[in-house]
């Protein structure tokens, strides 16, 4: 199995994402790090403890960056509702998070593998950048980072910028130019492999885990009558399937100002860094396997 840590801000594709991490046998999750992003970072812990109770897993959480590195804190309620997960009623027995930061908490979960490990954020960026500025050490021990966000087309907050690399565009710039492996899974596919109506409709027909998913989905502010996209699971999809994805290997910089700010640019014909890259950027996906492995993956969870 691929050892994981999540870093996340449950937001209800983060949920669904987070349930896959859990419980898929191919995936050994050793931590979840929690982010102000789709709500504030009390939240995102609360429920990212919501989802560890409701698998009755032992997988630890810490909590986050309360703010992006420079630029004020913008939520997304309007697309994730008030508590980040409405929807479904969880237990409200929970556990405590680990009594020390997402950064330390990623330190010594990285530095303690016995393998090299697999970084998996789907929230900003922020925890990644204080990580490796404070302790730069741990890029090394980190086998590669699958990150959810950006775009080489339209963004979904301004016309240019998608909203994890718009809520800290400062992380995210630290975070492409770490050096670490990385994998753009950006909208540029998340947009294109909607959950569709008919996957929508039987979940609910599959046990608990898609009656709780179909619960949240039911209340998420994105997507259409077309299909709702499950930005952050496109993440977990490429680790166990990327033969379903086109792929290409660019330069990323990240606009940290002006009307831009955010956005992901890529150097897509290599004219600006002597073909050097620093990421491999996901522009395609099989939008139908997407959708028949989910359903698969919540219906083997049960
Ligand atoms: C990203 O923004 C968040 O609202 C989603 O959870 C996802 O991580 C999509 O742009
Ligand atoms: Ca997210």
């Amino acid at each position: 199995p691929t050892k994981l840590i999540m870093d996340t801000d449950p937001g209800i594709d983060d949920a669904a994402a987070i349930t896959i991490a859990i419980n898929y046998p191919d995936f050994d999750l050793d931590l979840i790090t929690t982010v102000a992003g789709n709500v504030t970072v009390d939240k995102t812990t609360l429920n990212a403890l919501k989802l560890t109770r409701f698998f009755n897993s032992k997988v630890p959480v810490a909590g986050g960056a309360p703010q992006p590195l420079i630029k004020p804190f913008e939520d997304a309620v309007r697309v994730h509702g008030v508590s980040g997960m409405p929807g479904y009623d969880f237990p409200t027995d929970l556990a405590k998070p680990l009594p020390m930061t997402a950064v330390e908490a990623l330190r010594d979960h990285i530095m303690q593998a016995a393998e090299p490990i697999t970084l998996v954020p789907t929230g900003a960026y922020t925890n990644i950048a204080l990580l490796f500025k404070t302790y730069p050490e741990v890029k090394t021990h980190i086998k590669e980072i699958i990150a959810m966000g950006g775009t080489l087309g339209r963004g979904n907050m301004t016309s240019a910028a998608e909203f994890n690399v718009f809520t800290d565009p400062h992380a995210a710039e630290i975070m492409y130019q770490s050096g670490v492996p990385i994998t753009m899974v950006g909208l540029d596919v998340t947009l294109k492999a909607l959950l569709t109506p008919e996957t929508m409709q039987k979940l609910p027909t599959l046990g608990r885990t898609g009656t709780m998913l179909h619960a949240l989905f039911n209340h998420y502010g994105d997507g259409d009558q077309t299909g709702l996209p499950m930005h952050d699971v496109n993440t977990l999809f490429y680790l166990l399937h990327p033969e379903a994805f086109t792929t290409q290997k660019m330069w990323i910089d990240v606009q940290t100002e002006g009307p831009a700010n955010g956005e992901t640019v890529g150097d897509t014909r290599g004219a600006y860094h002597n073909g050097q890259t620093n990421a491999t950027v996901c522009v395609d996906i099989d939008a139908r396997a997407f959708n028949s492995w989910f359903l698969d993956t919540v219906a083997a969870i049960g």
